[in-house]
């Protein structure tokens, strides 16, 4: 039985607890948020027998956990990994694996010393529609990938921290959407052109808003335009997705099954060649979201082995956010080799 401690007792809190909840091989020896009733609030809408504490480090030594579940906010991340991987445990954080590239080396190099994983929430990997699309993209079902690109507008009035954090949108949403765009390509980005910006209805203190342009390693020009503070006609959580192959192209809404339709084999030779609709291979994620991510790093910890989101990893799709902050800063294309070996 793995001894979970869980620390931040904040909205996404919710998800983790309810998804561990559901496991046989873990329990819950304490819950920790700097606001005590935050704390004292979850563990009796979650129905836990668990005592609650402030302070991490006490926490720690009073309870003895294996592992540390990190739903706290960015800013404050790198120092709880000090004080959880030195005192043994193994970290489940969730995203974005810190608030600055620097900080997020900081964490492999601890991750290092201490010998200790550290893996981040990337829950919208596991979801079947994207197991479907990237396995469309990826057996050549539409020919060679030339072109990903994806729409993500949305108007959420959060409050708290994303309100006053430079490069909200970036930082704490794109993660997600360029983590995706390395999980379907299964390949990694070269460089990036960003433009951020803040429109003048905007209720985010930093910029809510970016256009980037990647250039992964194959070539493959990955278009990002994104919002947070865009009013109406919203996209999915999981954004609108558009990948064009030398044989066709294939689409995901984010919400429905991918379509996709190939040109018509004799037909390319005309001016205007017809496509046929086509049916893409149906691949089931068994546990889905949250629950699906944390499955594979809890199993990954029984095993001895490292999740596909293992902080060295995770860090290119960090490189990918903070390569495109660089960008719009100095309106100039950077190198994502560069942001990495800085
Ligand atoms: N994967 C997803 O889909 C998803 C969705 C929402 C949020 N998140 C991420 O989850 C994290 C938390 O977001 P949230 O919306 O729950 O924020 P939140 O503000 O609702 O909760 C954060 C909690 O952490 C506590 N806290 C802050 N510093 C602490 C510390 N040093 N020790 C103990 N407790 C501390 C705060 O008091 C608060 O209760 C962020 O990194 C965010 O990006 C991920």
């Amino acid at each position: 039985m793995l001894k979970l401690l869980q620390i931040g007792c904040g909205n996404i809190s919710n998800t983790w607890l309810s998804s561990l909840a559901k496991r046989n091989d873990i329990e819950f020896c304490g819950l920790v948020d700097i606001d005590r009733d935050a704390a004292r609030e979850k563990v009796s809408a979650h129905g836990l027998q668990c005592p609650i504490f402030t302070d991490a480090a006490k926490a720690i030594k009073a309870t003895s956990p294996h592992i540390a579940i990190d739903n706290i906010i960015p800013s404050e991340r790198l120092a709880l990994a000090e004080i959880c991987m030195s005192n043994g445990l193994h970290v489940l954080s969730e995203k974005p694996l810190a608030d600055n590239i620097d900080n997020a080396k900081k964490i492999i190099k601890l991750s290092d010393k201490y010998n200790r994983d550290f893996f981040v929430m990337q829950n919208r990997r596991y979801n079947t529609n994207m197991f479907s699309y990237r396995n469309a993209i990826q057996s050549g079902r539409i020919g060679e990938i030339g072109y990903l690109g994806v729409e993500f507008f949305r108007d959420p009035h959060f409050g708290g921290f994303r309100d006053i954090m430079d490069s909200p949108l970036l930082i704490d949403m794109a993660i997600h959407t360029f983590d995706q765009a390395r999980f379907l390509l299964g390949k990694n980005p070269v460089s990036v052109i960003c433009k951020e910006y803040n429109p003048g209805w905007s209720w985010y203190k930093g910029n809510s808003s970016a256009i980037c342009i990647f250039t992964f390693e194959d070539g493959t020009i990955f278009n990002y335009t994104g919002s947070w503070c865009a009013p109406g006609m919203n996209t999915s959580w999981d954004s609108g997705w558009r990948t064009i192959g030398s044989k066709g192209s294939c689409l995901w809404n984010g919400n429905d099954f991918p379509t996709a339709g190939l040109s018509i084999l004799n037909d390319v030779k005309s001016c205007h060649p017809d496509a046929e609709s086509i049916i893409i291979d149906r691949i089931n994620c068994d546990i889905g979201g949250h629950a699906g991510c944390i499955n594979e790093m809890i199993e990954s910890i029984k095993a001895g082995s490292r999740a596909q989101t293992d902080c060295r990893d995770n860090i290119i799709s960090m490189a990918m956010v903070f390569a495109a902050i660089k960008s719009s800063a100095k309106n100039r294309e950077i190198q994502i080799k560069n942001i990495l070996e800085e």
